[in-house]
């Protein structure tokens, strides 16, 4: 299965980045899926009905997202009803949505994506690696609570990929090495920079540390540098403004071996983004 995963689209600029990037990608790359993490796409902060509707027809088939995806009430009754849209697995029962969840495509195939966030200068949530943990063993069929469920849905589902929304690189590190052999992909988000490690781990994991963001790369994580420093010089609160600029688009591309579920590649997407040379 040949999965393309954008990083953090923030704002206007990273939904225009997407509608302009995608059609030639889909194009080039061909993939039987598109993900992209949504948790900044209203706004650069959270996600609303119109820009996820935005997103999905542009030509993503899943959203994930992270801390942000509570900005809007609005999202909340869509995560419930809409399960194209993930948010967290590790927030408590009784937040809106799900964190997990199995998606098939047009020719039958069938992927699991699962969604965590890092605690690590975060929110103290659930430990994503016990849930992790828990959510693979579901997946692998070995919690009891499969039972009840259809012959279709009992049938091990291999291609897995997870969003793992965090801060810290150990902690992204670590989990991709917990997962090793048992998912298809451990990709991370939230940090909208990325990064230069996209690798196989030893038992066929694809890992990347961040995959990046869509949107104005020449900005403070896709918001304005004049705001920004405003911030970091004088400590004041002066909140957010999205910036404005030339549009880039970042993400990974993975080949995945629908029978075994382990990654054949995966190698980094970087669509106009700034040069090292002028
Ligand atoms: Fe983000
Ligand atoms: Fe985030």
């Amino acid at each position: 299965m040949r999965i393309l995963f954008l990083g953090d689209v923030v704002g206007k600029a990273g939904r225009s980045a997407v509608r302009q990037f995608l059609p030639k990608l889909r194009k080039e790359l061909a993939p039987d899926a598109v993900l992209a993490n949504a948790e900044n796409a209203a706004g650069g902060l959270g996600l609303t009905c119109a820009t996820a509707d935005e997103l999905l027809s542009a030509g993503a088939d899943i959203l994930t997202s992270g801390n942000h995806i509570w900005k809007h009430r609005e999202i909340f009754s869509r995560l419930e009803k809409d399960r194209r849209i993930l948010r967290p697995a590790n927030y408590p029962e009784g937040a809106p949505g799900r964190g997990c969840s199995v998606f098939t495509l047009k020719d039958g195939r069938r992927l699991a994506v699962l969604n965590l966030l890092g605690l690590t200068f975060m929110e103290p949530l659930a430990c994503p690696f016990h849930m992790a943990d828990a959510l693979v063993k579901e997946l692998d069929g070995a919690s009891s609570d499969m039972a009840g469920r259809s012959e279709g849905e009992r049938e091990c589902v291999r291609v897995r990929l997870v969003d793992f929304h965090a801060e810290a690189t150990a902690e992204k590190k670590a989990l991709g090495w917990l997962l090793d052999g048992r998912v298809s992909a451990v990709l991370g988000t939230h940090t909208h920079v990325q990064t230069a490690d996209a690798q196989l781990l030893p038992k066929g994991t694809a890992y990347l540390t961040d995959l990046g963001m869509c949107g104005v790369e020449q900005s403070s994580l896709g918001m304005d540098f004049d705001v920004a420093l405003e911030r970091f010089m004088t400590r004041m609160p002066t909140g957010f403004k999205t910036a404005a600029g030339e549009l880039s688009l970042n993400g990974a591309f993975l080949d995945i071996d629908d029978e075994t579920g382990r990654a054949r590649s995966i190698r980094l997407i970087r669509e106009n983004c700034p040069s090292a040379q002028h």
